[in-house]
């Protein structure tokens, strides 16, 4: 394996619209690649291993947050947005990663967390020890009852208990994640200033974009009203209209400032510099405002993760998506698994059912990894035909599933602690990449380190290197898939026409002589006569297209 980026590979020339039909790659920095042996994934990890996501085929990595961080929350606790955790290297390397990842055609997203600081970011320090003016940039308040001994409002944090926290002086301060992430006041002048200013920062160091952290959630109603008896959800959704702090109407002018900065950029060498907004919002019309031409690019289409596998309701949110995001003039984004959810393999593998969680899944002895991995090869072929953006997580194109069983005293999301042990949290999703090896770290770091969480045995079957001698491995079929999918710029941007099915089959049109189907049903579908199949996700016996299989053709 060519570990080197080719010096003589460039960007695409066609730059300005590259984000329309991207396939992003999420880079976990702290599980891709540990360069330095400490166990914990690092830049020069990645640099080491841009051969592999050039010849993977994809267009843009996204790089989860690598900033200073005390990493209550896996570095979604920024301490310093201008700088790189010492974990993951320096400025130079990053400075190099940037210009490497350029020479191999890959364009750069960051990850920008502008709801909450860390408590050990400057400002916060500055806020418990000042008074009232170094308090407004963050949102401090009076508690309520006899001497305020009680939270200011009833707002509950997301990862479990209250959103507020008490210090010295009796006042609270609010957190809608975790206690070290105290949420900024975003009515504050100078904290809209300074994540201008960050942008800037990292857009003069030729960064291609930003996804953008809880990007739902900056906003909050005048007075912080109470929420009322409304559920309250992991990783922040509410079906809810107007409430008190997700999807409120003054964020969006926060993002045509943004927007107005990234396009002040337009005219660099690089092109166009691009946002995608991780926005959890209660329907598919409140999530399009976020991609009026003058906000947001693009936004995660979390509609389409949530869908359970199942023809009618794939095709509704595939056509509610479409619909949407085109009245907008915006692209479709399509996405199967991230650092918060279960991983896809375990969701699919599982009777169906509704949930990103692992609380809100049937139980592990319904789990059957065969049809999970039978079904995501055919996702993946589903995915990467859809008109749009496709966004691909770590280890997705290795079929990793999500690591169930990881001993309590590993966990380190804080849900764990947060909900008194009720919930498991998200690290079953982020264990280390097996890249090689029969044992453990598996290629991950140096011979006899040690990965931060530990990975199963059963990795040694899904390393890269076995999955790159495996002509019916996960992985050649994602190469595959990417290879033909730059072959036929139709299955990027643009129409999609549904074709004449039976039920529980979704058959489409991408362009002239080129369609797709994905049989969900409980029995095997002919191929249209006259169909050339370009890529299959499994075995077609006698022409046929067998259930939870997908197909792409030529006719
Ligand atoms: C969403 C991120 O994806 C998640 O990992 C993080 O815990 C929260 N936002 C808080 O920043």
């Amino acid at each position: 394996m060519d570990l080197h980026p080719s010096a003589t590979a460039t960007l695409p020339a066609t730059t300005t619209d590259w984000w329309r039909s991207a396939v992003v790659y999420q880079l976990y920095i702290r599980s891709f690649a540990d360069g330095d042996g400490d166990g914990i994934g690092d830049i020069a990890g990645i640099r080491a291993r841009l051969g592999y996501l050039r010849d993977l085929g994809v267009d843009a990595v996204w790089i989860n947050p690598w900033y200073p961080s005390p990493m209550a929350d896996a570095g979604y606790d920024v301490a310093d947005y201008r700088a790189i955790e010492p974990t993951f290297g320096t400025s130079e390397d990053a400075a190099a990663l940037i210009d490497e990842a350029h020479a191999a055609g890959l364009r750069v997203i960051l990850d920008i967390v502008p709801n909450h600081t860390s408590d050990q970011h400057d400002w916060f320090r500055a806020a418990l020890a000042g008074g009232a003016a170094e308090r407004t940039r963050y949102l401090f308040r009076p508690g309520r009852g006899v001497d305020g001994e009680l939270p200011p409002n009833d707002w509950q944090s997301v990862f479990g208990g209250p959103a507020w926290t008490r210090v010295a002086d009796g006042s609270w301060y609010l957190h809608l994640f975790d206690p070290t992430q105290p949420d900024l006041d975003w009515n504050s002048p100078e904290v809209r200033a300074e994540f201008e200013s960050i942008l800037r920062f990292w857009f003069d160091r030729g960064v291609d974009g930003f996804r953008i952290d809880v990007a739902h959630g900056m906003v909050k109603a005048d007075g912080l009203p109470d929420v009322g008896d409304d559920k309250q959800e992991m990783l922040g959704t509410s079906d809810r209209l107007d409430h008190p702090h997700w999807d409120r109407d003054g964020v969006h002018e926060i993002y045509s400032a943004w927007r107005a900065v990234a396009d002040s950029y337009a005219d660099t060498l690089e092109g166009a510099r691009i946002f995608v907004a991780e926005a959890w919002a209660p329907n598919a019309e409140r999530l399009s405002l976020y991609l009026r031409p003058d906000e947001l690019h693009t936004a995660f289409n979390f509609a389409y993760l949530d869908a359970p596998w199942d023809a009618a309701a794939l095709r509704e949110v595939i056509d509610g998506s479409l619909t949407t995001f085109a009245g907008v003039a915006a692209p479709a984004t399509w996405v199967l698994s991230n650092h918060d959810v279960v991983r896809h393999v375990s969701r699919l593998g599982r009777p169906v059912g509704k949930g990103h969680t692992l609380s809100s899944l049937s139980p592990i002895d319904t789990l059957d990894l065969e049809l999970g991995t039978r079904r995501a090869r055919a996702a993946a072929l589903l995915m990467f035909a859809l008109p749009g953006s496709a966004y691909v997580y770590q280890g997705d194109e290795l079929g990793l599933w999500e690591v169930e069983d990881l001993p309590d005293e590993v966990l380190q999301d804080p849900t764990w602690e947060r909900s008194a042990h009720t919930e498991r949290g998200r690290d079953g999703c982020r264990v280390p990449i097996p890249w090689s090896g029969g044992a453990s770290p598996f290629g991950f770091g140096p011979e006899g380190s040690t990965p931060w969480l530990p990975q199963p045995a059963g990795f040694a079957g899904v390393t890269v290197a076995a999955e790159e001698a495996d002509p019916g491995s996960m992985l050649t079929l994602y190469r595959s898939a990417l290879r033909l999918r730059r072959e036929h710029p139709e299955l990027g941007d643009g129409e999609l026409t549904w074709l004449p099915s039976g039920p529980g089959v979704l058959a489409f049109r991408r362009g002239p002589g080129l369609a797709c189907v994905v049989n969900l049903s409980g029995e095997p579908v002919a191929l249209p006569a006259g169909a050339t199949v370009l890529l299959a996700s499994g075995p077609l016996p006698g022409a046929a297209v067998p259930v939870d299989t997908a197909v792409w053709f030529a006719d």
